[in-house]
């Protein structure tokens, strides 16, 4: 088994400076950097637009991952495709009603395409949609903020969406998770099927990020 892609969420980092705030992640080992893009309305708390992701891009030459917590992510897109980023996820919770048109329209764009799910969103939507997503990204938190407690219920999802992404014959779409991932977790997900550990606050609260980005990388 290859070593898990480390993505870590700038979420907790100074706002001010996200872009040299990811730089640095880079040359601690980061291998991906998470976005986590929230507009007020699919969750509470609001971040940043595609005009900070374009500068984060610009910033760092490992892909950049968008997590849209938005509730109307098919006006934003474009956007971040054009911020250079090289996955961009949609949560099927959103007001969105036509997920899968937005699926095939970010990859015209040009970008991997991504399915985030919910804890309390069912695995079943990624039969209808394997051949639609380069990417699953299992919440193991409810979206909103960092340091949450991991929901290790979730890891049965995680089997689970791994089955079907093999029987649609998608056994190179990667399973990613996100919420509470730390070192005590990590082995645990990818043992389960997961290739890419989100992490937040473990990383970019410690005092050596460097440490916790390689205790990860299991
Ligand atoms: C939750 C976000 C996560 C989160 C990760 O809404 O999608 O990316 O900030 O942070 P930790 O690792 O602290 O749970
Ligand atoms: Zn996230």
């Amino acid at each position: 088994m290859s070593k898990a892609i480390i993505a870590p969420s700038i979420l907790g980092c100074n706002h001010g400076e996200l872009a040299s705030a990811s730089a640095e992640l880079e040359i601690d080992g980061a291998d991906w950097i998470h976005l986590d893009v929230m507009d007020g309305v699919f969750v509470p708390v609001l971040t940043f637009g595609a005009g900070v992701a374009s500068s984060i891009c610009g910033a760092v030459s490992i892909p950049v991952d968008a997590h849209l917590m938005v509730d109307k992510p098919a006006d934003l897109i474009e956007g971040f495709a054009k911020a250079g980023c090289r996955y961009i996820t949609i949560h099927p919770e959103s007001s969105e009603k036509h997920i899968h048109r937005v699926l095939g329209g970010i990859r015209e764009l040009g970008c991997s395409p991504g399915l985030a799910l919910n804890p309390a969103t069912s695995p079943e939507i990624i039969r209808w949609v394997a051949p639609l997503v380069d990417l699953v990204l299992i919440m193991t938190v409810n979206p909103g903020y960092g340091g949450q407690k991991h929901i290790s219920a979730m890891h049965e999802k995680i089997r689970t969406v791994r089955k079907f992404l093999n029987e649609a014959g998608r056994n190179d779409a990667i399973i990613s998770v996100d919420g509470g991932v730390d070192s005590s977790n990590a082995k645990k997900l990818v043992k389960a099927g997961a290739s890419v550990l989100v992490s937040g606050s473990y990383i970019t609260s410690s005092p050596d990020r460097t440490a916790a980005i390689a205790s990860l990388k299991v």
